[in-house]
């Protein structure tokens, strides 16, 4: 059994799901067209122990954040000083007051032969928070460019490569993905090219910790990997319109109705809920707004419903070694999810956008 807790919200234990076939190159494509989670399971194996000796120095780089919250005097140490050095330098660093969950980022221009040839400018990694709840620990190493939050970023694929490039450098087990024939199989059949991998993410979820439901479409970027290269997760995950079939039938089914009054107590927000489940077109732009509380209660801390979503196969456990695939066709078709940590400890996954 599996112990679901998220920011002080218990969701209590749940079965393990279990995968352990490889699924071959043309269901893993007929199983993204058809907008569904894809797990390789125990695809990384080999890579994790290839990559031993970078996972340790970036858990503990993790460790030393999480101590100092302080992200860019590590940078300027050995490994990453000498590593960045043959691409890279440091233009400025930023203490992200504006941001509550930021911790640091630091801004980088690359270059190719010499520093006068720069190539790619204002790119930059960034080191988060990745909530405000005192119990979780979970950081974030986000790589992008521009300015965040304003930029179209997949507008520049060439700055996008280099922030991918120099994700590379400050964690060099990004070849987990990046170089894994595998991987590079099922997406060029999805894709009709080669990937590239872009806006990446380096997460060390800790226990307690994990992300509410959501998507994570983006123009030009066709989904995501993730790779879990340390501890372990549990996921929800199912396209946004099998999202809202099982809420439709989870809400209108007389049995649920305490498991929903005990999230939503007010007699006026269960109503509410009750008539967004009657037209589709009104609970599918409910969910992309900001706020989407009701629902949130519902998907993000209903026990009984994370056990029905469970009960409908839409549940997976991923162990280190294991990747999962997200496809985000667009806004109506992408796969939301929702990430609990398992275990005691913080584990090191990969996120990267397909482009
Ligand atoms: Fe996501």
């Amino acid at each position: 059994m599996l112990h679901l807790k998220r920011r002080g919200f218990d969701l209590g234990l749940v079965e393990q799901p279990t995968e352990t076939t490889a699924p071959a190159t043309e269901h893993v494509k007929h199983t993204w067209q058809s907008d569904t989670a894809i797990v390789l399971p125990q695809l990384l194996s080999q890579d994790l122990q290839k990559h031993a000796e970078n996972i340790k120095k970036s858990h503990f780089l993790m460790q030393n954040v999480l101590r100092t919250a302080e992200f860019v005097p590590f940078l300027e140490k050995t490994p990453y000083l000498e590593n960045m050095q043959k691409n890279f330098f440091i233009v400025a660093a930023s203490p992200e007051e504006h941001d509550e969950q930021g911790i640091e980022k630091v801004y980088v221009d690359a270059f190719e032969n010499n520093e006068d040839d720069v190539v790619a400018e204002e790119l930059w990694c960034k080191a988060s928070w990745l909530s405000f709840h005192d119990e979780d620990a979970s950081l974030r190493f986000r790589f992008s460019w521009g300015m965040e939050g304003y930029e179209d970023v997949s507008s520049d694929p060439l700055k996008q490569t280099w922030a991918g490039k120099l994700c590379d450098v400050i964690f060099p087990e990004s070849s987990i993905i990046t170089q894994n024939d595998t991987i590079l199989d099922h997406l060029s059949s999805i894709l009709g090219k080669n990937p590239s991998f872009v806006e990446r993410i380096v997460y060390f979820n800790a226990p307690n910790g994990g992300a509410q439901f959501h998507h994570d479409v983006e123009r030009g970027h066709a989904g995501v990997v993730f790779a879990q290269l340390s501890g372990s997760t549990f996921w929800l995950a199912a396209s946004k319109p099998k999202l809202m079939d099982e809420i439709i039938a989870f809400v209108q089914h007389d049995n649920n109705q305490a498991a929903i009054a005990s999230v939503l107590p007010e007699q006026a927000q269960q109503q509410t809920l009750t008539k967004l489940c009657q037209n589709r077109d009104d609970l599918s732009c409910y969910m992309e707004e900001p706020d989407h509380e009701l629902i949130e209660a519902l998907i993000d801390r209903c026990p009984t419903f994370v056990a029905y979503m469970i009960s409908q196969g839409f549940a997976h456990h991923l162990q280190a070694g294991d990747v999962l695939l997200l496809p985000q066709r667009d806004i109506d078709n992408c796969v939301w999810h929702s990430v609990f940590t398992i275990g005691d400890t913080p584990g090191e996954a990969l996120s990267f956008a397909i482009r």
